[in-house]
């Protein structure tokens, strides 16, 4: 490892100078308690019972028989259940999963669908009981084929367009030298995060608490609220530590269900899910089939560019991963398309997984370039750098700050690049077969509105109190970094505090925001701070706060296409008689504005270009046609990259020219190491072997 090369940027230069965890300590001594490991008095617990049957209808539960088990205090199901309110668009955007407004009809959308949840004293009794209830269904034919050229596609508008366009394709690619047109494919894949989903629901003195796991308590509430139609100052949500998220972490069957069962008990109730229960509870990124059509000169710049993603929701969400949205960001045509199109089958919904649409879609893009650069003879990064350009393809704005062939130049020196021999197929070493791939990286870098508190305390340090989510990213030590930097004090004299939605509303840890979006606040109440400490004066017992909000900050930015950018390379070996691939090292440079915290946000990348691998190679969750659920819903049949699998994986960023016009200067480190991580692998086992990959994962069955 390198260290890192990120300029100071405050007086006291915390941020940017590698710091452990605050909460360290706590996490490796057991100090630190998760939701599902809070003690409380009175708790009942309560197990989820979920659909045998793909689709259809719930003619009965039976009841009755399950109430006298031992321990069991109630069973909630469709015919009981309270009403929910599921007719809204919460602070994301977007309606309601109606699979976390559990109990609310007799329909059954999907194999593993929430039915009923049976509370008992201990969570055997609960579980026993749950295993033990008969529910009978209607069944109906259900339909879980995806492919590509399904009639009932059609392409969603969701947070952008389903399809854009300019310029005449046909004609472009007409008056192409080299068309490149492949069909690229990626399976269901979910995120395993290592805390399973957990929540304890309570009233207290008229208040509902909800005690949990999430990437946002803002969030929570705000759908909570909603759903039950509570007043927000009736509800508070906490989440100290989460064991990772990943997308998946947002409302669920597990809290309302809590929240169900402790308003019809009165008394706290917890519902933690189980491993396999959250294969069909807590989302998934969808399988993508995507063409990709690119049509070049003879040097290789693009004239025609066509990208079209399929992918697939449930009947009862419409979420798209939007995997064609990397090629508006990255390359540009005169004819230019993309296009992301959804179908709705019997399957659980999907939601947002680590870099949503961008991790498949980077995969097919930057898999097609290379194939680009065979067919015109030119290297794959001398391909990237002559068609990297200075607007948004789509947009039209311009990038604040675009490194990419800063990204690829450095990567190059870096990995040995230069002495690369580009024929496939000529390098063996014993029965390996060796090759290198390189691919780009891009993740949009947003803000979100947030609030913040701090306090300078009598005793010379200060609070900050911001309802952040750290789902192990190490956002409270960046936090930490942050408010000290602002503060011109030493970070030991900081403590922040967050994960309580009693703090006042705060983005989520998504979509690589988090850090960016509380920093912003954190930032802005110390400012206010700063104005309102008089040098010399006595602070008072209570301290002095100061607060901040940036929702009109944040909506005043100003337009520009802001990313973060990067540079993959992966060298593999492959057993041409096994079929065995094995990555021998990774490298990556990203380019993602001022890194707080060099060691968390190393961890962050290097963690993503490790899921790369697992998604090239491993990752895969393969559906039953007959039943409509999965194979091995568990982390045995769920293949995932171990510690055997991961080589030298080695991140570092790069620079970058600050945005006058962004105030934060943070750009996100969340996402990006995955991106185009998968496609540079694919692309070193084309380099190996002389064959190409165009569907995930590399197994060795495809292989040989
Ligand atoms: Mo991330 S998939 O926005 O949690």
């Amino acid at each position: 490892m390198t260290t890192a090369t990120t300029r100071p940027t405050a007086v006291t230069g915390a941020v940017g100078t590698a710091h452990t965890r605050v909460e360290g300590r706590d996490k490796v001594t057991g100090a630190a308690r998760y939701a599902g490991e809070i003690p409380f008095a009175d708790l009942a617990h309560g197990w989820l019972v979920l659909s045998t049957v793909a689709r259809g209808r719930i003619l009965s539960v039976d009841t009755a028989s399950v109430l006298g088990m031992p321990g069991v205090l109630a069973v909630l199901h469709h015919g009981n259940a309270p009403r929910l309110d599921v007719d809204y668009v919460g602070m994301l955007g977007v309606p309601p999963d109606p699979t976390a407004a559990v109990f609310q009809n007799d329909r059954v959308p999907h194999a593993g669908w929430p039915v009923a949840l049976v509370v008992a004293e201990t969570p055997e009794q609960a579980r026993e009981a749950a295993e033990a209830l008969v529910v009978t269904y209607e069944e109906e034919p259900h339909d879980i084929g995806f492919h590509a050229g399904r009639p009932d596609a059609h392409p969603v508008d969701g947070h952008m367009p389903g399809v854009t366009e300019k310029g005449d394709l046909e004609a472009g690619f007409a008056a192409s030298a080299h068309v490149v047109d492949a069909e690229y494919t990626t399976p269901e894949e979910h995120h395993a995060m290592m805390e399973p989903h957990a929540a304890t629901a309570l009233w207290d003195g008229g208040r509902l608490e909800v005690v949990d796991s999430n990437q946002g308590t803002t969030w929570v509430v705000d759908e909570l609220v909603r759903m039950f139609q509570l007043e927000p100052s009736a509800v508070r949500v906490r989440s100290e530590h989460v064991g990772g998220g990943f997308g998946s972490k947002g409302v669920r069957a597990h809290q309302v269900s809590a929240v169900m069962a402790a308003t019809l008990l009165q008394r706290p109730v917890r519902v933690v899910l189980t491993r396999r229960q959250m294969f069909s509870l807590t989302g998934h990124r969808s399988p993508t089939t995507q063409r990709v059509r690119l049509g070049a000169d003879a040097d290789g710049r693009l004239r025609a560019l066509d990208h079209r993603s399929l992918s697939r929701t449930s009947t009862v969400w419409e979420f798209v991963e939007p995997s064609a949205g990397v090629a508006r960001v990255m390359y540009d045509a005169d004819a230019h398309r993309t296009a992301n199109e959804v179908v709705r089958l019997d399957v659980p919904s999907p939601t947002w997984m680590r870099a949503p649409g961008e991790a498949p879609g980077s995969f097919a893009l930057e898999a097609a370039l290379d194939e680009l650069a065979e067919r015109c003879g030119v290297d794959p990064v001398e391909l990237r750098l002559r068609n990297d350009p200075d607007r948004g393809p789509v947009s039209g704005l311009p990038f604040a700050g675009r490194d990419v062939a800063a990204c690829f130049r450095e990567g190059a020196r870096r990995f040995g690049w230069a002495e690369r021999d580009p024929r496939p197929g000529v390098r063996r070493e014993g029965r390996w077969l060796l090759g290198t791939g390189t691919a780009a990286a891009s993740f949009p870098a947003g803000a979100l509105p947030s609030t913040a508190a701090v306090t300078a305390e009598a005793d010379g340090t200060f609070t900050v109190r911001i309802a952040a989510a750290d789902i192990g990213t190490g956002a409270r030590t960046a936090l930490t970094l942050v408010a000290a930097d602002a503060l011109r004090v030493e970070p030991d004299r900081v403590r922040v505090r967050i994960g309580d939605s009693d703090f006042g509303p705060a983005g989520i840890a998504g979509g690589s925001m988090g850090t960016r979006s509380w920093a912003w606040a954190v930032t802005a109440a110390v400012e206010e701070l700063r104005e309102r400490l008089v040098p010399g004066a006595p602070v008072p017992p209570e301290g002095i706060t100061a607060r901040s909000d940036t929702t009109a900050a944040v909506a005043g930015l100003a337009q520009k296409e802001r990313h973060s950018f990067g540079a993959q390379f992966a060298e593999v070996a492959v057993d041409v008689t096994t079929g065995e691939v094995r990555v021998r090292r990774m490298l990556g440079i990203f380019s993602a504005g001022r890194i707080v915290n060099p060691l968390t946000a190393r961890g962050q990348l290097v963690g993503g270009m490790v899921w790369g691998i697992s998604m090239a190679l491993h990752e895969e969750a393969v559906r039953d046609g007959a039943s409509g659920g999965l194979y091995g819903p568990d982390l045995a049949g769920y293949h995932v990259a171990t510690h055997a699998d991961v080589p030298v994986v080695e991140a570092d960023w790069l620079e970058g020219t600050p945005d006058p016009d962004d105030p934060v200067g943070i750009k996100g480190v969340g996402e990006i190491g995955i991106v185009g991580a998968a496609a540079a692998i694919a692309n070193a086992v084309w380099h190996a072997t002389g064959v190409r990959h165009r569907h995930l994962p590399i197994r060795p069955d495809r292989v040989l």
